[in-house]
């Protein structure tokens, strides 16, 4: 039996677990929650969950030190912060696979420190941006090799830019095969706490520009409406309006023509029995690789810190609170 563990079983942690109750695999799953509200949550939903694959085991722990068993993969739900001190514990557990939740790392420091332990330890590692996954992301990437891609944008309201970010730069690096790109915060107006305690959110606008092009910019306003966002990319030929909360896409040819499809991101209570599978079958996953991830992660964590950082006080660790 593989013996997967999960690190933090809350919000999305539980999404995971249900997930994993139908891997075709028969999974040993160690969850690790210290808090036991959230432990019996997410108990109560695996049990819930109905699937005709191989019957799983499933146990509950409160701390990773109660694990004294060898780990073949991780997935790790925490929040960003603490995150490498985790990396550390599952790697001497024995673990060569790990799903890492985005934001991986919130500090530069950490980014270097971990990536030198997953080469130490010859661990496999993915950062989970799941747009990668998602067969209209796929499609929508064969498309755009035919035409030069000029510009991308995200633009709304209560978004979470911060929180977001890496999700919409990885999409742009997959979108346009490339991960080398220069980013600036100075539009950044206003950095607010988070909805989530110790963390913040910054508002305004980012932008940057990959290595010969495509250029991008995120702008994210404050407001009492939901949250919302299009995604709107131009190429020479065409360009793309995605509402992925509508679930479609508009089409706007140079032509004036003009077509509207829909997609769905799936939840990920679909996606990550199908990533262990493909884990434990082939060694791989359609997830960021981690040190791909990292280039992605490294400017945009090193200009948000400075940024933080020049309004709040500098701290040894170089984190800017984001998750
Ligand atoms: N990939 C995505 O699309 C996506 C979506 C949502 C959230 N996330 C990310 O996932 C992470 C978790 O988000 P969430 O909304 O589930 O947060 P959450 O606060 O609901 O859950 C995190 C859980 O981790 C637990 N935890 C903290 N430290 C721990 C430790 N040392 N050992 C074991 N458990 C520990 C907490 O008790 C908590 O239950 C964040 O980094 C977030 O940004 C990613």
């Amino acid at each position: 039996m593989i013996n997967v563990l999960l690190v933090g079983a809350g919000n999305l942690g539980r999404r995971h677990l249900q997930s994993m109750k139908n891997s075709v695999e028969p999974l040993n799953i160690f969850v690790v929650e210290p808090f036991e509200a959230a432990r019996e949550q997410a108990e109560k939903i695996f049990r819930e969950t109905k699937s005709d694959t191989v019957e799983k085991v499933v146990s509950f722990h409160r701390s990773l030190e109660k694990i004294d068993r060898t780990i073949d993969i991780v997935i790790d739900a925490t929040p960003a912060s603490g995150r490498l001190d985790i990396l550390k514990q599952v790697l001497a557990l024995g673990a060569k696979d790990l799903l890492l939740e985005k934001v991986a790392f919130n500090a530069v420091p950490d980014i270097e420190e971990a990536s030198v332990l997953i080469e130490k330890y010859n661990a496999r590692a993915w950062v989970n941006c799941p747009r990668r996954l998602n067969p209209f992301y796929i499609q929508l990437r064969e498309t755009l090799e035919s035409s030069k891609i000029e510009r991308f944008e995200v633009v709304g309201e209560n978004f979470g830019m911060a929180c977001n970010a890496i999700h919409f730069i990885d999409l742009f690096a997959f979108l346009a095969k490339k991960a080398n790109y220069h980013i600036s915060l100075d539009k950044v107006s206003e950095i607010l706490p988070s909805k989530r305690n110790n963390y913040i959110e910054f508002f305004g606008e980012i932008t940057g520009t990959f290595e010969s092009g495509p250029e991008f910019e995120l702008a994210c306003q404050q407001s009492s409406n939901e949250v919302g966002f299009k995604i709107r990319i131009v190429t020479l030929d065409e360009e793309y309006v995605i509402d992925e909360i509508a679930g479609n896409v508009e089409i706007i040819k140079k032509d004036g023509g003009k077509e509207v499809n829909s997609f769905r991101q799936p939840y990920q209570s679909e996606l990550t029995a199908g990533l262990i599978d493909e884990i434990i079958s082939k060694q791989m996953c359609g997830l960021t690789e981690f040190s791909e991830s990292m280039a992605l992660h490294r400017p945009f964590i090193s200009e948000a810190y400075s940024l933080y950082a020049s309004k709040n006080e500098k701290n040894s660790l170089k984190m800017v609170p984001i998750t």
